[in-house]
């Protein structure tokens, strides 16, 4: 007859030990946004989050696999800690590397247990039962293309004042350097009832800024049909006790007026646009598959630069695109002086699995894409410089975020996106999601430094 081991010694052997988790969170807001999906659920499971990869049974990476650099940090953390699986830790992989990657995860780093797509967060509760059990093997790959994916029951917002709501998941638009189409799948909206519902939701608990989140929050499409995004964002902006809106990731090609219009009708709507150029060449947009012009793009700027309030507007670029002459990279310069960013997040093109810019021939050698990359940011600073030292003197209302105890400033946000660091002088402490007025004394290229005038 087999021995059978006793189920109890089986526990014994492969729980994770005292249910604690240790969660890592690499990429973009809509990954934290799913991190806060993954604690709430796996606390609502009877785990424990703590704040060290010692002291967990369960260690989590909730991966980006946007840029090849993301992808592989995940794959050295995992490396650095093979050796703790001796200890009996357990060790998980979620989010789009999960997805990108699968089941071959399970060949690089033969110690992790559990690799997790970001559309089945709401399974984890069985995958977690698995994988106590003593499960070496547990997969959630294969459903991103349900429409039940954007809430799970439990969601564990971090900051009790500013929170994120999902409002479309995916991408249809495949730029020719994008993984995002194939790790996210499909475009799928949440139906307008169900977000304002969540957020008169968060309103009522003391939510004060709410953030709408999607890969592309412009091409929502309400599956009721009820609202547009303008629509639904300035419903968002008019719920009592919503002091600030946020929205991102916006994609020229389908930012319409009417979302500039709702920012000049409802003051909650925040004066900040993130609108993601990538390049300032007609040629190399073209090339990218981005479904507009330059000169398409610098009309929606010339839209939020006749909005009543000032709109503070922020891009993303990418250098060194295959085929990008130096000719293309002077337009991308030059569309920086014309439009004069508040900020720009830059980056070198990297080739990523799946897209169509695998099969151009990566033309541009890495000291080059380090050379432009290093032009572009040293301009972008001054600009930044130029425009923060407009704001020397002016009084702005700032969300209070934190305290920097090393330098006696408390850490504010404007309006704007900004951060305001700030002293008071005497009198009462300020109160983190506190709103005051700010004085600006100095200005820096990536922050404001003032003086509470209150
Ligand atoms: N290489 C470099 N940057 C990329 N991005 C997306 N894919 C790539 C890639 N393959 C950048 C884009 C996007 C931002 C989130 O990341 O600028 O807007
Ligand atoms: Fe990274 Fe894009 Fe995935 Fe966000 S959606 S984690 S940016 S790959």
């Amino acid at each position: 007859m087999p021995a059978v081991a006793p189920s109890f010694i089986l526990k014994e052997m492969s729980a994770v030990p005292n249910k604690t988790f240790y969660l890592e969170t690499f990429g973009c807001q809509m990954n934290v946004h799913d991190s806060e999906k993954v604690i709430g659920t796996l606390i609502s499971q009877g785990y424990r989050q703590v704040e060290t990869v010692q002291e967990a049974g369960l260690v989590l990476y909730n991966t980006c696999s946007i840029r090849d650099k993301a992808e592989q940090k995940v794959f050295h953390r995992l490396a650095d800690y093979k050796a703790l699986q001796k200890q009996g830790k357990k060790f998980g992989v979620l989010g789009c590397v999960a997805q990108q990657e699968g089941e071959r995860i399970f060949q690089r780093a033969p110690h992790v247990s559990l690799v997790c797509g970001s559309a089945s967060y709401r399974n984890l509760p069985e995958m977690l039962v698995q994988i106590e059990a003593g499960k070496s093997r547990v997969t959630g790959l294969d459903d991103r293309q349900t429409d039940q994916t954007f809430e799970t029951e439990y969601t564990a917002r971090s900051n009790p004042h500013r929170g994120y709501i999902t409002i479309i998941e995916g991408c249809d638009k495949f730029c020719a350097y994008c993984v995002v189409p194939f790790t996210r799948g499909k475009e799928r909206s949440r139906t307008s009832d169900s977000v304002l519902a969540e957020a008169r939701k968060m309103a009522d608990q003391g939510f004060t800024e709410i953030q709408l989140l999607g890969q592309n929050v412009n091409s929502y499409r309400d599956p009721s049909g009820k609202k547009t995004f303008a629509e639904l964002l300035a419903s968002v902006g008019e719920i009592g006790g919503v002091r600030r809106v946020w929205f991102t990731t916006s994609h020229p090609r389908d930012f319409g007026k009417d979302i500039v219009d709702a920012v000049d009708a409802v003051p909650a709507l925040c004066d900040h646009v993130h609108l993601p150029v990538q390049s300032g060449s007609t040629r190399v947009l073209d090339l990218m598959k981005r479904l507009y012009t330059r000169d398409q793009y610098l009309e929606r700027i010339s839209w939020m630069k006749a909005a009543r309030r000032r709109i503070s507007i922020t891009t993303d670029i990418i250098v060194g695109f295959p085929g990008e002459t130096e000719s293309d990279f002077a337009e991308t310069i030059d569309l920086l002086n014309e439009v004069e960013y508040d900020g720009v997040f830059s980056f070198k093109y990297s080739p990523r699995p799946n897209t169509p810019a695998l099969t151009y021939i990566d033309s541009i050698p890495e000291e080059e894409k380090v050379r432009r990359l290093a032009v572009l940011n040293a301009r972008q600073k001054e600009i930044s410089a130029a425009l923060n030292q407009r704001h020397l003197g002016e009084t702005l209302e700032v969300m209070v975020e934190g305290l920097n105890p090393a330098r006696g400033q408390w850490i504010g946000r404007t309006s704007q996106h900004k951060v305001l660091n700030f002293t008071t002088s005497g009198g009462e402490e300020p109160r983190i999601g506190q709103y005051l007025p700010v004085r600006v004394t100095a200005t820096f290229p990536n922050s404001l430094l003032g003086e509470m005038t209150v």
